[in-house]
């Protein structure tokens, strides 16, 4: 495990809402196990689990905890992601949106290996990472308190914490064993919280074989 947890507090969330991928392919959804890694306020699993799927979300911070409590069919577990332990063949659907960036690829990719594990045969995985068009790459680049590592990845010294930024043929290849139900490479204004800002995002839906 590659340096600190980033401090990254989930945002307010304005309102609940599952990203159109989720929700044009929802149907595909085999079952009703769901793993939110880094669910934050629950953005999309809050409303999976109204709508009866049982969510297990993991995430580090209290106001994730403060959002998740008391949600009916939904179970929070307060860990780093990059030490919980996903049970193998037990998920219908792993969601980790706009989370992974926020780690060291070494560890994402970990990650990754036990999602795949985690998931039951037919079962999906949604991602969402920031790809290197994102605005934020390029300050990093600019900021002299990060060191700009091999592959995308930014170290900041004074917190001891990494960035990483990613390709769509990156996240294809890490995915090349699973069936590929979307991919897309956005550049998007985001008016979902705070001040309206641009962001370079990858979403990824795709299916265990
Ligand atoms: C930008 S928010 C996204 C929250 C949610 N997935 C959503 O889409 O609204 C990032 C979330 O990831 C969580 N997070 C970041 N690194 C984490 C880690 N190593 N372990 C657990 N949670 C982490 C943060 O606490 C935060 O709630």
């Amino acid at each position: 495990m590659k340096g600190n947890p980033v401090n990254c507090e989930s945002y307010n969330v304005k309102n609940l809402k599952l990203d159109e991928p989720l929700e044009r392919y929802l149907k595909l959804v085999n079952g009703h196990h769901v793993l939110d890694l880094g669910i934050g306020q629950g953005k999309c699993s809050v409303l999976l689990a109204r709508q009866g799927f049982n969510v297990t979300g993991v995430d580090l911070s209290n106001t994730a905890l403060e959002a998740c409590k008391n949600v009916p069919n939904l179970t929070f577990v307060q860990d780093d992601i990059r030490n919980f332990e996903i049970e193998k063949n037990k998920y219908n659907l792993i969601i980790s949106r706009c989370v992974l960036h926020f780690l060291h690829k070494d560890d994402v990719h970990e990650i990754i290996k036990n999602i795949k594990e985690g998931l039951c045969s037919g079962g999906m995985v949604y991602i969402s990472v920031f790809s290197i068009a994102d605005p934020g790459f390029k300050k990093r680049e600019l900021n002299s308190d990060f060191d700009k590592l091999d592959n995308n990845i930014f170290y900041k010294r004074s917190e001891n914490t990494y960035m990483s930024y990613f390709t769509k043929k990156e996240i294809l290849d890490l995915f090349a064993d699973f069936k590929t139900i979307m991919v897309s490479d956005e550049f998007s204004l985001d008016l979902s919280h705070g001040k309206p800002h641009y962001h370079g995002i990858i979403k990824y839906l795709g299916r265990k074989e």
